[in-house]
């Protein structure tokens, strides 16, 4: 199966016939439980081995269901006393099924899998995960940008992996659909434009970190509006021309704070800066055209303008897909025409 077991021991020395069991249902991490584990990867289930008596233990489990609320995560308490109060613990700990330690590894696997098949189908899960990593990496950017505090990239590189997962495992449909129930709407955007990126890319064959890459780019593109007043950021309406400009500025600005950080690629900052130019010269900050838009650029560009056509406004219903590919088909000149081809392959793969 895609995806990763974590055995969370604090017995380590005893693990590892268990973790070798596991990795017969997926990657199996093994972790004490101080550790920091919940990295990103999409997790398929947990398996807990630990004193559950001991703070720490409750403290880590605790921490496990707070992290993964609502989506079904399959979690097997090993119970090392097996009497009812270790049981009534275990659960509220939030074990969904509990065993006895002294079971032989083989059948604690085949406990797990039960339990990852009869849950939530892992494509659904995938998605419900990536989206809530994103948005936490999505919320720490704009909340920075916002207070003017340095901006960290490690906050939105855990963000990244379950996009593509997500989009991989689950598909762009559900993507779109779970990102699109969303309230805010700079938020929601850069999630649409995060998961049509991940499509893309993935469509493209690019390599790994390369998808990592352009995903990123898309996740962060618009952190410039972060600085835009409310009032003109969230009018539900047209803008005038004066709130029209300074809406514009959300380019050169996320370039900025990205830049002040210190820690951005030029890849991304360039992303950043650039996803409103166009290839006649008609666009923003800079007027660039033709071969002075990178390949990066012209690619955000497509998926940014397709995710602002097919996105609610207060002023007017959202466009069809099949809509708004004609919308970006007609901007021939302004857009590259075979890119625009390959992104309607890629979103109706
Ligand atoms: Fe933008
Ligand atoms: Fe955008």
């Amino acid at each position: 199966m895609e995806g990763t077991i974590v055995l969370v021991t604090d017995r380590p020395d005893r693990s590892a016939a268990l973790a070798a069991a596991l990795r017969t249902v997926g990657l199996c991490e093994v972790v004490g439980p101080d550790e920091s584990w919940a990295s990103g990867g999409f997790l398929l289930g947990v398996v807990s081995d630990l004193a559950l008596t001991h703070p720490e233990a409750a403290r880590c489990l605790r921490g496990l269901g707070r992290r993964y609320k609502g989506q079904a995560l399959p979690v097997i308490g090993l119970l090392r006393r097996a009497t009812i109060e270790a049981l009534r613990h275990a659960k509220t700990l939030g074990a969904t099924v509990c065993l006895p330690a002294y079971l032989p590894p083989e059948t604690v696997a085949a406990a797990l899998t039960i339990q990852i098949e009869n849950s939530a189908p892992a494509g659904e899960r995938a998605v419900v995960h990536g989206v809530a990593r994103a948005g936490e990496a999505l919320t720490s950017l704009l909340a920075e940008a916002r207070s003017g505090s340095r901006i960290r990239m490690e906050t939105v590189e855990v963000g990244l992996a379950p996009i593509l997962t997500a989009v991989q495992e689950g598909g762009l449909a559900r993507w779109l659909d779970t990102v699109w129930s969303h309230d805010d709407a700079t938020y929601r955007h850069c999630l649409l434009v995060a998961g049509l990126a991940a499509q893309f890319a993935l469509h493209l064959r690019f390599r790994r970190d390369d998808q990592q890459r352009f995903v990123r780019a898309a996740l962060v593109h618009d952190v410039g509006k972060a600085r835009i007043p409310l009032p003109i950021l969230n009018k539900p309406g047209r803008l005038d021309p004066d709130e029209t400009a300074v809406m514009r500025t959300h380019a050169a600005l996320g370039y900025e704070i990205l830049k002040a950080g210190g820690e951005c690629d030029a890849f991304t900052l360039d992303a950043v800066r650039h996803h409103h130019e166009m290839l006649d010269g008609s666009g923003y900050p800079d007027g660039l055209s033709g071969e002075a838009v990178s390949d990066a650029v012209r690619l955000l560009t497509i998926c940014d303008i397709y995710a602002a056509l097919t996105e609610r406004r207060a002023y007017r219903t959202p466009m069809r897909m099949a809509d708004a590919m004609t919308v970006l088909k007609g901007m021939d000149g302004k857009l590259e025409a075979g890119l625009v081809q390959a992104f309607g392959r890629a979103i109706a793969a």
